[in-house]
């Protein structure tokens, strides 16, 4: 059978610098008896400067054939003042379009030795390991009628929630499959209480439900959610919510674990010939220009995006537990890039040495 294929997108700023860290990992891999058949091409400012276009047709392509792409991260000042139409974030957009990635993934881990690092008290977030999966392609943001009208004199603001069946019952079959693979628990949130898309919502999941009996489904308001997210978050092991719901809850969840340079993400579609799902993985944090090139920035969001990868593309389960065991390692060995030393006065570690202290600690592990 072939290898799996990965595509590789750099990008712009940090980027390049994070994902040669990666590389470092997936070649370990490959002397483990893992093999990727890994292709790089250019997204964002760096495909702008080549082809004039922030993602050309040939690298679409390519990202609709591979099994998974990995991408870094794009934008940066230097392209703040193109057109809107060749913007670096427009190359983002389009994959995540083109490609029908309506599942995004959120991960909220909290590794013991950054526990210090959150705003909630210590045993609160210790250990806490949730996922949020977002509804990425429809509701709000993207609903009809929208726009701003005159009307009785006065200008008016109208945005759309709508919703499907069709699309809600995709999302909620990816958080179900994704909940068999993790803690059998599934926390649906809307606000059935008072939208008639949330009436929709919670009718449909809970119809989707039926076919994953060994799930326990609950349903939770989405406000209701907020307060227990931060309250007692480990009562939770995977929600699913929709686009806007999402978008908050999922940044709410992320910061209850510390750092921008820690969060790793999934966007998924629908299954593709050979089972996998379309699939991109990616840190949560952006080009960081005011650090790159300075080999300051932490690979670990980039590195844990890759083990999504592993877990959810390729069955790699162990492999997945394998590496994210491996950054807890280094974490709690004390090895620290400058975003995670907050005013402790230590000596931060490279991006590179922060990346061959992981694959050092996978190499210790077998
Ligand atoms: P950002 O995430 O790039 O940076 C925010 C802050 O966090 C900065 O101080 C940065 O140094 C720090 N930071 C981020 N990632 C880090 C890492 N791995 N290690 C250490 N520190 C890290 O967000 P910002 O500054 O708002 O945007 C910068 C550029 O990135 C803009 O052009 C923006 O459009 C783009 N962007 C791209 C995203 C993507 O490619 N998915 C997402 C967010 C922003
Ligand atoms: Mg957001």
């Amino acid at each position: 059978m072939a290898n799996p294929s990965l595509l590789i997108l750099p990008g712009d700023g940090i980027g390049p610098e994070v994902m040669t860290e990666v590389r470092k990992v997936i070649d370990w891999y490959g002397t483990q008896g893992f093999p990727f058949d890994v292709s790089e091409d250019l997204v964002g400012g760096a495909a702008y400067d080549a082809h004039g276009a922030p993602l050309s047709d040939e690298t679409m392509e390519k990202a609709q054939q591979v099994d998974a792409v990995l991408l870094g991260a794009v934008g940066g000042p230097k392209y703040d003042t193109l057109d809107f139409s060749v913007k670096p974030e427009r190359g983002l957009l389009r994959l995540r379009k083109e490609m029908d990635l309506f599942a995004n993934l959120r991960p909220a881990q909290c590794f013991d030795a950054l526990a210090d690092f959150s705003s909630l008290k210590k045993d609160v977030v210790a250990g806490l390991d949730i996922m949020i999966v977002r509804e990425l392609t429809s509701g709000v943001y993207f609903g009809e009628p929208r726009g701003i009208i005159t009307e009785n004199n006065e200008r008016v603001g109208i945005n759309t929630q709508r919703y499907t069946e069709s699309e809600i019952d995709r999302v909620a079959r990816s958080a179900f499959d994704l909940a068999m693979k993790r803690g059998k628990k599934l926390c649906s949130m809307e606000k059935a209480n008072v939208m008639e898309s949330g009436i929709l919502w919670r009718d449909v999941v809970t119809e989707v439900g039926k076919d994953y009996p060994e799930v326990e489904l609950t349903h939770m308001y989405a406000d209701a959610g907020a307060m227990q997210l931060t309250r007692w978050p480990k009562q939770f092991d995977v929600i699913v919510t929709d686009n806007l719901f999402g978008d908050l809850l999922s940044d709410l969840a992320a910061m209850l674990t510390g750092s921008l340079g820690m969060l790793p993400s999934a966007s998924l579609g629908l299954p593709m010939a050979n089972g996998r799902p379309k699939a991109m993985y990616e840190p949560v944090h952006g080009s960081a220009p005011d650090i790159a090139g300075q080999g300051k920035a932490n690979p670990i969001a980039c590195i844990l995006s890759f083990a999504m990868a592993l877990r959810y593309s390729f069955d790699l389960g162990t492999q997945a537990d394998q590496l994210e065991a491996a950054v807890e390692k280094v974490l709690a060995d004390g090895l620290r890039t400058a975003d995670l030393l907050g005013e402790e006065g230590r000596d931060p570690v490279s991006t590179s040495e922060m990346g061959d202290a992981i694959v050092a600690a996978l190499e210790d592990s077998i």
